[in-house]
């Protein structure tokens, strides 16, 4: 079954081609990230306005990369949430036609199942049941997988996302957006023990975060020591990131524990960071738990993932009518 996945959630404007859930023909991004950079953040009106610019050429182009014809799609599947709802609106609809027009089965994805999903179109892959954390500019949620359909939510932020902590610390910094690779990068020169940064636990057995408090902690430090070097700001970059890293890595091998999985998969923006699968691929091995992460260009947000999550969902017969809309915030199932 060849399916074309559109996805325009957020700040990026993708298609893709996927064959029988896990061949990719085609996986085309056009990101905005150049326009909301000045702007420190993602401008959700217009980001919706870029979607509609680069919606058409995008699926023409993924169309074209697969190398098949119009008639060769048997299915189309767009985000449907979470996500900012005028950015959604675009995909969305623009599948919906797309369906109508051609007499197609059409589903709407949700965005987080989808990222999960990444890590079924990486090798090697995780199993079953499995720990999956979703880890982007707009989610930190921990979830145990027991099948391809079924993600039980068991902790999620309380505040801030961790990649939304990245973006705010490098911010601060004035580093520039999106700041996660900016950190990442400068963080590699300095020891992170050099400042002990707070690590939020919560309540004893909480899966949930908070990374308001090491948010603070970092601005306070950054004013009262009046940080303006670039050696400065990397020995922060470092130490928060660790701090963000440290907590991650405990809750996912408490939740791994406490529900006796082998097997922890990461996925979305910030689990492209290579210190953070490095960091916590060596945590879980003293434990027996293995890593997984995408390969890095599924980590961030694509319309390949949309397809391979659309495709058992067209499968199963779990199909979106005319009159089914977008959603701004859910839980996954
Ligand atoms: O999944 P994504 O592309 O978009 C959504 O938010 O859904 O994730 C973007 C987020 C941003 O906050 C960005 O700073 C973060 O992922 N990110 C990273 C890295 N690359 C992207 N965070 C830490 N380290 C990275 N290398
Ligand atoms: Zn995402």
């Amino acid at each position: 079954m060849i399916v074309l996945g559109i996805e325009s959630s957020c700040d990026e404007t993708a298609a893709a081609i996927v064959k029988d859930g896990t061949n990719i023909l085609s996986s085309i991004i056009a990101t905005q990230i150049d326009v909301h950079h000045k702007y420190g953040g993602v401008v959700p009106e217009l980001a919706s306005r870029m979607h509609i610019e680069a919606i058409t050429p995008v699926v023409d182009e993924a169309i074209k990369k697969a190398n098949i014809r119009l008639e060769d799609i048997d299915a189309v599947v767009a985000t449907r949430g979470p996500g900012l709802i005028g950015a959604l609106l675009v995909g969305f609809n623009f599948a919906k036609s797309f369906a109508w027009a051609r007499r197609l089965p059409f589903a709407g994805v949700n965005h987080l199942e989808a990222h999960i999903y990444s890590l079924f179109l990486s090798d090697p892959k995780p199993k079953f049941p499995f720990i999956a954390l979703v880890v982007s500019g707009g989610h930190t949620n921990i979830y145990h997988v027991t099948s391809y359909d079924h993600f039980e939510l068991m902790g999620q932020t309380r505040d801030d996302a961790a990649g939304e902590a990245f973006d705010k610390v490098a911010k601060m910094l004035g580093l520039g957006y999106p700041g996660g690779p900016i950190i990442e990068c400068l963080a590699k020169t300095k020891n992170p023990a050099n400042i002990a940064f707070p690590r939020t636990l919560l309540e004893k057995g909480s899966f949930d975060f908070s990374f308001s408090g090491l948010k603070s902690s970092v601005a306070r430090y950054i004013h009262d020591n009046q940080i303006a070097t670039k050696d400065e700001k990397a020995q922060i970059a470092s130490s928060f990131q660790e701090a963000v890293i440290d907590v991650l890595s405990k809750k996912l091998i408490f939740a791994a524990q406490d529900k006796s999985c082998r097997h922890i998969g990461i996925s979305g923006g910030v689990s492209a960071n290579k210190t953070f699968v490095k960091k916590l691929t060596q945590k879980a091995k003293s434990e027996k738990i293995e890593v997984f992460a995408p390969h890095a260009e599924l980590c961030g947000d694509n319309a390949a993932m949309i397809a391979a999550r659309g495709y058992t969902m067209v499968q199963q017969g779990q199909l979106c009518l005319l009159e089914h809309d977008v959603f701004s915030r859910t839980k996954i199932n």
